[in-house]
């Protein structure tokens, strides 16, 4: 019996990319093993977000390079292009996420019939009780320190009858956590459906689960959106809305198309309609220019909103993005000094 074994960088997306990477594995008749020592084939789902991971996936390479096995390898995930070229000396196949049924074809090279449909494959879930369903990929908002709309594309939303009918199986099994995914869910448009309306479809399917939902961008956060939210009586009451920065300055360079101002009154508007919700978000600490002062103001902003959970991040530029091109001027030492600040901040 050959085994696989599959590494996973980054977010909840990798996630369930990983899910549809194992079950077209297991349709080769290829069965999953925890120790990377044992696999004949080991598959890594990888994260450009920040080039801590990118540098993960080179160390990996090494690693192979030493080991006597000569497993088979794929890469696949978030690649930019540009690591593409170095990435396919390391590993035998890097196949993009949207091919990743073409994997049978492209190992066996045998004639079996594919499809470009990422969507179409029944994934193999890695929990019993949450289960990721993406929704849509893809971003359109070019966010200027982003490599999302570069390594996943543009967005594309999926069918909203086939989300119902893998969250009805999904709940069918006994899954009692249900996460919406995608870049930015806030944009889902299918047919006549948005997503307002698509999460009250999901939530009115019959049986006892949460509903959930990642990522969200502020801009996009309707008001129809929250009298949905307020409708759907499984709905999780974790909501993350990445504020990014608390400086409009900042902000605007991020081309991120908010004020502080209005981020607080979506805040205020939310919290009006739904008392119980416990906010997350995400901060970008040490953005090209940004300044003590304008740091200051994403600190005063974390105290003011107070969130449960905040999620920061050090600014690594991304070759290719509208923020590489500024000049990354903050000193590593001092992100981590910013970063140390929030952390202390949100988990004191
Ligand atoms: N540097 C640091 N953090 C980043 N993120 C995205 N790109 C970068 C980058 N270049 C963070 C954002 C996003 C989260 C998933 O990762 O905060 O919301
Ligand atoms: Fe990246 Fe911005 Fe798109 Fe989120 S909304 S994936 S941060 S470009």
């Amino acid at each position: 019996m050959k085994k696989y074994h599959v590494i996973i960088f980054g977010c909840q997306m990798n996630i369930s990319d990983a899910e549809r990477v194992s079950a077209v594995l297991e349709s080769m008749k290829y069965k999953n093993t925890t120790n990377i020592n044992g696999a004949d084939l080991i598959a890594v789902v990888m994260c450009s977000i920040r080039q801590s991971a990118v540098d993960r996936v080179y160390g990996i390479i090494e690693k192979l390079k030493k080991s006597n096995k000569k497993p088979l390898t794929i890469l696949t995930g978030c690649v930019l292009k540009k690591d593409k070229r170095a990435f396919t000396d390391g590993f035998d196949y890097v196949i993009d996420i949207k091919d990743i049924k073409k994997i049978p074809a492209i190992i066996k090279k045998s004639k079996t019939k594919t499809t470009d449909d990422y969507f179409d494959i029944t994934p193999k879930y890695a929990s019993r009780n949450s289960a990721y369903i993406p929704i849509m990929t893809g971003c359109n908002n070019f966010c200027s320190y982003c490599v999302v709309p570069y390594t996943r594309g543009r967005e594309i939303s999926r069918q909203a009858e086939e989300i119902v009918t893998e969250t009805k199986n999904l709940v069918k099994t006994g899954y009692k956590e249900i996460w919406l995914l995608g870049q930015n869910v806030n944009s889902y448009k299918n047919k006549q459906i948005n997503f307002p309306k698509l999460l009250k479809i999901v939530n009115d399917v019959p049986g006892d689960f949460k509903l959930n939902f990642t990522s969200s961008h502020p801009k996009d956060f309707s008001d129809e959106l929250i009298d949905a939210m307020t409708k759907c009586d499984k709905l999780s009451m974790d909501l993350n809305l990445p504020i990014q920065s608390g400086d409009d300055e900042i902000l605007k360079k991020m081309n991120r198309p908010y004020t502080v101002t209005q981020y607080k009154n979506l805040v205020k508007k939310i919290r009006k309609a739904l008392p119980k919700i416990r906010l997350s978000t995400d901060i970008i600490v040490g953005f090209p220019g940004e300044t003590r002062k304008q740091f200051n103001n994403t600190l005063k902003i974390l105290k003011e909103i107070g969130y449960g959970v905040a999620f920061i991040n050090k600014y690594s530029a991304r070759a290719g993005t509208a923020a590489a091109k500024m000049k990354d001027d903050v000193p590593w030492v001092e992100k981590k000094r910013r970063e140390k600040i929030l952390i202390e901040l949100t988990n004191g």
